[in-house]
């Protein structure tokens, strides 16, 4: 018998780069997956793969989100869907863009979390969630006003939730990674002149891989994190660590 035996883990954002990535570990663990995000298209082809169960919904809709997870019997869940907004300066942030990262990054996550753990409860076997935060929650990076401030939003649902949730043997935390060459993240931290500095200045010195990050995901979903609830654990090669 493994950790995940019997156990249903919702994925959201399971059609991106980290998220398709945590899916594939999961099942491979033994975990029963559904795997959610919006292209149908993209559901299915990860379906195709791996076997995991699909629900296609939308993050900034609490309808959405509700009609999509009443009724089912999840045991966790992985907070991975997310929105990378604008590259600007609190000076010039365009304040559109800011309310629709944080309806993603922060409402959304709560909005899953909020009927997920009403499934939890219900369900009484404890559980566990894992929310996909970020180094820009951790530290101040230039350019990261509207997605530094939705992580850190997330970091905070992520102790409130651990607080309230702990009482049911529920464990809620956060992962906060660097930066991962998905298609969120190359239009700015591919620009050599961005990543030479940046790279300089962390310890290990090179981006991480998706699966780099999927597998402390799924160890803080695992009973070998038993007694951890409440971190924001950095996946970030030592950077925020200077
Ligand atoms: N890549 C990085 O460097 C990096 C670093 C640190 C943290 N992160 C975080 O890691 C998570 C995954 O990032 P990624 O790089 O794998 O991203 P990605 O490849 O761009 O995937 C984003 C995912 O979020 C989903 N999504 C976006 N808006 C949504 C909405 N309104 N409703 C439902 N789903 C929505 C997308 O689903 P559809 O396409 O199906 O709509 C997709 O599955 C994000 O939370 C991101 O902030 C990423």
């Amino acid at each position: 018998m493994t950790d995940f035996d019997g156990r249903t883990v919702l994925v959201t954002g399971a059609t991106g780069g980290i998220g398709g990535t945590t899916v594939r570990q999961l099942v491979a663990a033994g975990a029963d997956v559904i795997a959610t995000g919006r292209s149908v298209e993209g559901l299915e082809a990860l379906s195709a793969e791996t076997g995991a169960r699909t629900l296609a919904f939308d993050l900034t809709s609490e309808d959405s989100v509700r009609s999509a997870l009443e009724g089912l019997d999840l045991w966790g869940v992985v907070n991975c869907g997310g929105f990378g907004g604008e590259i600007a300066t609190p000076m010039e942030t365009d304040i559109a863009v800011f309310d629709k990262v944080i309806s993603i990054n922060a409402r959304g996550a709560l909005l899953v979390t909020k009927y997920a753990s009403a499934s939890m409860i219900r369900l009484g076997q404890g559980g566990a969630i894992v929310n996909v935060s970020s180094q820009a929650s951790l530290v101040a990076l230039s350019g990261h006003i509207s997605y530094g401030s939705s992580k850190a939003a997330l970091d905070n649902i992520t102790r409130v939730s651990a607080l309230e949730l702990g009482r049911y043997g529920i464990r809620v935390n956060s992962v906060n990674p660097t930066v991962v060459m998905t298609e969120m993240s190359a239009f700015y931290w591919g620009r050599p002149e961005i990543q030479g500095p940046f790279l300089e200045q962390m310890p290990l010195g090179r981006w991480a891989t998706e699966d780099e990050i999927a597998a402390p995901i799924v160890f803080l979903l695992s009973d070998g994190a038993s007694m951890i609830s409440g971190v924001s654990l950095p996946i970030d090669g030592g950077y925020t660590a200077r």
